[in-house]
């Protein structure tokens, strides 16, 4: 300690000091602390057994811009807004909403009624985009999934309802085969197990183009084939939807946290069908959640094929593709909070085991902070409602 003071006051005597620094030499550093030691730590104002020590000479101390609200808000390098959220949207064809059990305040909501209801309250706190997602009847279901662009199907009927009551809506819709393919795979299933590629993106292109001609404003492949998206756009294009956006599920991996939403839609894949291997998960399309250099791969091709947008999903485990995404493209990226995200923090929220308002800004911030610009959660409408409250201190 004697040795550390007589450095202070050593360095203290080399030379051009600060005028404050200079003020506070006048006593000498050691007579100083010697003083303060005999001080009794109720008059220094600090709890008993508080060391005394010399003050630090720093060059730099990053507290100085955490010090107020005023000041963290001031540098605050990242914000989140209403109008980067999307609201992902469960729909079926009766009145009543019903609740899904693994994701405790989403429901299936009745598409004429609680559907409008729900989108109303999202734009009333500032969130006006939707992606939406259809409960197709299992008796609709087939290995080839035609339902999918059926003129007349749910989601096509869910599309043209919004658009007319809300014409500045931005209708998100979802492209791939599960919600209406018998084996609950995002594409057309052969006897032998395999996943047709080719085949699929021939009515992948037939949904896109039935969404866009029931007033989608954006489709969004979600089913990771091969070429899907320079095929989608060719067949929007042709039929003049030159203004439809493609915002491409970039980088989906294969992951277990879409379980509720699958339980949602009954969607996930059905292995048990007689004579024909039906693979019991995802992983010949999605990605191996070991991969990050493939999400360049696929990042590539998608800007390449003429995506607007590009999605990593899900979204927290995946922050660093977010943003190898974000640092490789000038386009817009998405991050999808998926279902198992979104019942994970509700779990714990119901249990008391986080705050709930506290842990969901935290974590829909930081998929902005990774890189993304467009936020995919069920969260949304709930998120917004947090953001509006949160005055700060001095208004
Ligand atoms: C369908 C699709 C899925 C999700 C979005 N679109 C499920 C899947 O790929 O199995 C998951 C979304 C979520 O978990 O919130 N292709």
């Amino acid at each position: 300690m004697a040795a550390q003071m007589q450095s202070i006051a050593s360095t203290s005597a080399r030379g051009v000091v600060a005028p404050r620094r200079r003020a506070q030499l006048r006593v000498s550093a050691v007579a100083e602390l010697e003083r303060l030691a005999t001080q009794s730590a109720s008059r220094r104002g600090v709890p008993e057994g508080t060391p005394v020590v010399p003050v630090r000479d720093l060059p730099s101390r990053p507290r100085r811009n955490r010090k107020s609200e005023t000041v963290r808000r001031a540098f605050s390098e990242t914000f989140l807004h209403p109008a980067n959220f999307i609201l992902p949207v469960f729909v079926h064809d009766g009145d009543k909403n019903i609740p899904i059990d693994s994701m405790p305040g989403v429901a299936r909501l009745g598409w004429q009624h609680g559907l409008v209801d729900a989108v109303a309250e999202a734009r009333s706190v500032g969130v006006n985009q939707v992606v939406i997602f259809p409960k197709t009847p299992e008796e609709l279901k087939t290995p080839t999934a035609e339902e999918a662009f059926n003129p007349n199907g749910l989601a096509q009927r869910t599309i043209s309802l919004l658009k007319d009551k809300f014409p500045d809506l931005e209708v998100y819709t979802d492209v791939a085969l599960d919600p209406y393919n018998s084996d609950g795979h995002d594409g057309i299933v052969s006897d032998a197990g395999v996943i047709l590629n080719d085949e699929t993106i021939e009515y992948l292109c037939r949904q896109a183009v039935s969404q866009a001609r029931a007033g989608a404003d954006c489709v969004s492949p979600s089913d990771m084939m091969d070429g899907r998206v320079a095929a989608i756009r060719g067949a929007l294009d042709a039929e003049d939807f030159t203004d439809v956006s493609i915002m491409a599920y970039t980088a989906k991996y294969a992951s277990a946290f879409y379980g509720p939403f699958r339980d949602a839609l009954a969607s996930a894949p059905k292995p048990c069908a007689a004579h024909r291997r039906i693979p019991p998960n995802k992983k010949t399309y999605q990605q191996d959640p070991a991969n990050f250099r493939e999400a360049l791969r696929e990042a590539l091709l998608d800007e390449a094929e003429g995506a607007d947008i590009m999605m990593v999903k899900p979204g927290l485990p995946y922050l660093d593709v977010i943003r190898l995404l974000r640092d490789n493209s000038a386009l817009p990226i998405a991050a999808y909070h998926v279902s198992g995200e979104y019942a994970m923090l509700k779990a714990a929220a119901e249990r008391g085991w986080l705050n709930e308002k506290d842990a969901v800004l935290e974590a829909l911030l930081c998929l902005k902070r990774a890189g993304s610009d467009l936020i995919l959660s069920y969260y949304a409408t709930e998120a917004a409602k947090w953001m509006a409250d949160d005055k700060p201190s001095w208004r």
